[in-house]
């Protein structure tokens, strides 16, 4: 079972902060999955549009300028990452699943991603690049066909996995309240990898895992490594 450490180690320290993503190093986790909003010309990495929850802040991130953004409190002192700065510490040791936020997204991704390619030496292989937003993906994927595409679904579609072939996805990411055989047999069938958002607790990922689902976004990584 691969298991992501979803927004980090977002169960022990502030979601989406270098500190988790170095905590999710830390403990082996096979892949990292962040959210991506775009502020002010720049990446950042932050779940939600609106401030006050991880940063008791009121407003939204366009309501503010990128450099006040970055002296927000994220937790614990934490700051709110950009995605360069994410790439830079995990510097190609394991996976990073960029899920994008923001319909605006795409242009700066593949800027800063081939930006990375020669700056920082990021292995665009060790990418995996998400989204509920599709169309946004296809640009992505029509853009740059070596980014390889996680296809996001909150339901079950009426054709299944469909949507991701279409896409040209390597796997499919779906919700653990709605998963099903028919679902996991469909992705599978297509060559679909089926990873399963967010599993937090042993009785639920042992019966994903019998299902066939082939990993988990979890809070807690190094407890799901465990678990299995
Ligand atoms: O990418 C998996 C999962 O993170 C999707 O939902 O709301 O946690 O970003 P959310
Ligand atoms: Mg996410």
């Amino acid at each position: 079972m691969k298991i992501f450490a979803h927004r980090g180690v977002s169960g022990h320290y502030p979601e989406n902060t270098l500190a988790a993503i170095q905590a999710a190093l830390d403990c082996g986790a096979y892949g990292i999955e962040i959210d991506v909003f775009a502020a002010d010309g720049e990446l950042i990495v932050i779940h939600d549009r609106q401030l006050q929850r991880t940063t008791k802040t009121k407003g939204n991130i366009e309501d503010y300028k990128l450099s006040q953004l970055l002296q927000l409190d994220a937790g614990k002192g934490q700051r709110i990452p950009t995605l360069w700065q994410v790439l830079q510490l995990i510097n190609n040791r394991c996976v990073l699943n960029i899920e994008l936020k923001g319909h605006d997204t795409a242009p700066l991704l593949l800027h800063q991603l081939s930006q990375a390619q020669q700056q920082l030496g990021t292995d665009i292989a060790k990418l995996l690049i998400s989204s509920f937003h599709h169309p946004l993906l296809r640009h992505i994927k029509q853009s740059q066909a070596e980014l390889a595409i996680g296809a996001l679904t909150a339901c079950i579609p009426l054709d299944y996995c469909e949507f991701a072939t279409q896409l040209g996805a390597m796997s499919v990411h779906c919700d653990r309240a709605f998963i099903d055989d028919k679902m996991i047999l469909d992705a599978h069938q297509r060559g679909l990898e089926v990873f399963v958002y967010t599993v937090n607790d042993q009785r639920e990922a042992l019966r994903l895992k019998a299902l066939g689902v082939d990993g988990i976004f979890c809070n807690f990584p190094a407890e799901a490594a465990n678990w299995f």
